[in-house]
């Protein structure tokens, strides 16, 4: 496989975050956070730092409308810290009122990293115990149990050629059709929460590396709306993609005054919101889906703690849930982290603590105060806070938490037996 720019399944993050912004469309968070009423710690301390199409999320959540928050695991391996945040995430957006969904996507870790059913499933209730131990609610499912999510990749995967996935993700003639069928499986995990409940904004938090499936599951809901419309100034045009013509009429007749032509209708007078509406009830009665087009959230990534990329094939750059304090306390004394040379230097010199492992470990998820947080950061730089003090103080707190998150997951975890009864 050709390395693409981003690739879900690279390891290496080589994208420089300017070039995000300027070539892949994607957005700063800071405007659009600043518009909630109580904006979470994830963006307050610039660890979701991007998105696409967000202002619709924060737009139903200040004004209480329906939305949807979704996102997928792959049973890939046993959970870890590097995936606490995304979990955070769609917990915190339930609790504004999101209504959450939790795609396993078994069928992606058979068919792409070769594990077996079983290996699926043992990881797969793991996620899951997890999220219900973070307060977790709403739907749950997996890849290979989930026949309408079955049905909607196939319809969706009439939308995409072989190019396209080419173009996307560099796959080769050589690339198996599982692998291109678990990524519509991707597609359809995140419009599936629209089927389930109706049109509405669904926001998708990811890590960056998953921004080319949002960008193919946005155009690929686009292209399955049966129509378009056009904002001209002096009227609204709606012009029909492949819609039969009792939508078209549909349209017409909701709008006294409208004017229909051969494949399209032009308003006047009309608000857009309307419009959208009427459209979508158009769609939706012709048996269509008329989504919206999904969001998404884009977080940093916890550094693993040997220094490169958190995960679960290297046991030294994670913590997992279940490891015992020995473990835990061996890993985090053992980190790398954003030190100097010698104790004189760091003494001069300050700490690095942007870039050290487990000042952002304290960031991302040990410390919830701010002003705690501000003062161990503060501490670093002025050469006051020495590494080994630092390390042996953040394990206490990985301990504690650790302790405290496996009674919840111990009260919670009979629920994920519910999700594997078949
Ligand atoms: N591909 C994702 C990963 O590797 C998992 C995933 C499957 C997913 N379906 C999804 C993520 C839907 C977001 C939305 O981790």
């Amino acid at each position: 496989m050709q390395e693409n720019e981003i690739n879900p399944w690279s390891s290496e993050n080589t994208v420089t975050i300017q070039r995000l912004f300027t070539e892949f469309g994607i957005e700063p968070i800071t405007d659009v956070a600043s518009d909630l009423s109580d904006i979470p710690f994830f963006m307050r301390r610039n660890i979701v730092f991007c998105h696409r199409g967000y202002e619709k999320i924060a737009d139903a959540i200040t004004h209480k409308k329906p939305f949807n928050v979704m996102t997928g695991f792959m049973p890939s391996g046993p959970p870890h810290l590097g995936h606490l945040m995304v979990m955070k995430e769609v917990v915190w957006h339930v609790k504004q009122g999101g209504r959450g969904f939790i795609g396993i996507a078994d069928r992606e870790a058979h068919a792409v990293r070769g594990l077996s059913w079983a290996q699926c499933e043992m990881y797969g209730k793991e996620y899951l115990k997890c999220l219900y131990a973070l307060g977790y609610e709403g739907v749950v499912y997996t890849q290979s149990a989930n026949h309408d999510l079955q049905d909607l990749a196939f319809l969706a995967s009439e939308k995409v050629n072989f190019s396209e996935l080419s173009a996307i993700y560099g796959f080769e003639s050589e690339t198996t059709l599982a692998h291109a069928i678990s990524v519509l499986h991707q597609v359809a995990d995140i419009l599936y929460p629209q089927v389930a409940k109706g049109p509405a904004p669904t926001v998708v938090p990811v890590g960056i590396d998953q921004d080319p499936h949002i960008r193919l599951t946005r155009g690929i809901a686009h292209k399955m709306r049966l129509f378009t419309i056009e904002d001209r100034g002096e009227y609204i045009s709606v012009r029909s993609k492949n819609a039969p013509e009792e939508a078209l009429s549909f349209v017409h007749k909701k709008f006294p005054g409208s004017k229909k032509y051969a494949g399209h209708v032009d308003i006047k007078g009309s608000s857009m919101e309307l419009v959208e509406q009427v459209v979508r009830d158009s769609e939706l009665a012709v048996g269509g889906y008329a989504f919206v087009t999904p969001s998404a959230t884009y977080h940093h990534f916890l550094p693993g703690l040997n220094g490169g990329k958190m995960s679960s094939s290297i046991p030294e750059s994670f913590i997992g849930f279940t490891e015992s304090s020995k473990v835990v306390y061996k890993k985090v004394m053992g980190a790398v982290t954003g030190g100097r040379q010698t104790l004189a230097e760091q003494k001069e010199l300050g700490g690095e603590p942007d870039i050290c492992p487990v000042f952002l470990l304290n960031l991302f998820h040990m410390i919830d105060d701010d002003v705690e947080l501000h003062e161990v950061r503060q501490q670093c730089v002025m050469g006051e806070l020495m590494c080994g003090q630092c390390k042996g103080d953040t394990a206490a707190r990985v301990e504690a938490f650790l302790a405290d998150f496996n009674s919840r997951i111990d009260e919670v975890s009979h629920m994920v037996d519910d999700v594997y009864k078949r």
